[in-house]
């Protein structure tokens, strides 16, 4: 019997109401909108940019350790296993991963539809042997995987730094469920962007060109048009810096008047100098990374680094079933 090679699972996950989800992220204070709105498709194409940017080290940074990696990476992952891909995106940095691990199977998960589709195609049609199972849910909540996996050792693979748009201890809940996912004695290598200097963080989310606000900018644009606010884009400036003792970054979008955003019936005043919090983006010491494993029940199994330390990819590990015996 022979399996097909390529099957798309869709559990329609719960799109969000984005209407009452902006109207709650403005009712606080301070004012907050979400960052995964960030990604209509001019915002994924300036992300995209922004992977490009000399300031923004952390793709290449990640892809650069992935590939200088790739025999202890073949060495320490089960060949064969289920490689499972926590937000595909466009999978492009799975591409090495799975040169290196030579898996049996490949499971991208991934809230976007259409997106998830067109690049777990691509994989498949550039990989002869795999099995691709895209499976669209929202990884946020516990996922069911495809049963065809069944048997085979698990890896998870979330790369990025995504983890850092987490809260920490929301990063940590997402490890539970991500454990229960890959079980007893599975593994996942997980991208964290390190603590470091100011004067190397801030840049990053600062470039000269202008893109990082774009960026930021455009999820105003980007509400406008889809749910009608009326922020007013040209009156509100990028803002963005680095919180040493929370190791966090956090960009903002700053009013350069006093407005009124104007969502269903409901009326935002906005002051002249207030922010908008839109981002906040987690950094890693490996201190940091071995607490947040073992909140999650998991083992920092080893980790992998660029000459500077200013990314780390790193490798957990969940423990083996303890066995009751018989006393
Ligand atoms: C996609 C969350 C990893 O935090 O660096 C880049 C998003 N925001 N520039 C990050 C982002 C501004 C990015 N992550």
């Amino acid at each position: 019997m022979t399996t097909e090679r390529y099957q798309f699972f869709d559990h329609n996950p719960i799109l969000p109401d984005v209407v009452e989800e902006v109207k709650q992220s403005l009712r606080e204070t301070p004012k907050r909108l979400p960052p995964k709105y960030f990604y209509d498709e001019y915002g994924s194409a300036l992300f995209e940019q922004i992977t490009e940017l000399p300031e923004y080290y952390l793709t290449r940074t990640e892809i650069e350790i992935l590939n200088e990696n790739k025999e202890e990476l073949s060495r320490t992952i089960d060949k064969s296993c289920c490689l499972i891909e926590y937000g595909s995106g466009s999978s492009r940095k799975v591409r090495s991963l799975i040169d290196a691990i030579d898996p049996r199977f490949y499971v991208p998960v991934d809230i976007s539809k259409e997106h998830l589709h067109t690049s777990a195609k691509a994989i498949h049609d550039d990989f002869d042997s795999l099995h691709v199972y895209p499976t669209c849910a929202d990884y946020t909540e516990a996922i069911q995987l495809p049963d065809a996996i069944d048997g085979a050792p698990r890896c998870g693979f979330f790369p990025g730094s995504s983890i850092g748009n987490f809260e920490r201890d929301d990063a940590s809940l997402f490890l539970v469920n991500l454990a229960r996912d890959i079980g007893p004695g599975g593994h996942c290598i997980i991208g964290f962007d390190s603590r470091k200097p100011k004067a190397i963080l801030e840049p990053a989310y600062n470039d000269t060109q202008g893109v990082t606000a774009s960026f930021n900018l455009n999820l105003l644009t980007h509400l406008n048009r889809t749910i009608g606010t009326d922020f007013k884009p040209t009156q509100f400036r990028h803002h963005a810096f680095y919180d040493e003792s929370l190791g966090r970054i956090e960009m903002h979008l700053i009013s350069e008047t006093e407005q009124t955003v104007t969502l269903d019936d409901e009326r935002f005043q906005i002051a002249r100098n207030e922010a908008i919090h839109t981002e906040n983006s987690y950094k890693y010491s490996l201190t940091d990374v071995q607490e947040l494993a073992s909140k999650a029940g998991m083992s920092l199994v080893t980790h992998w680094q660029d000459s500077k330390a200013w990314f780390y990819v790193a490798l957990l590990r969940v423990p083996d079933d303890i066995q009751s015996g018989d006393s």
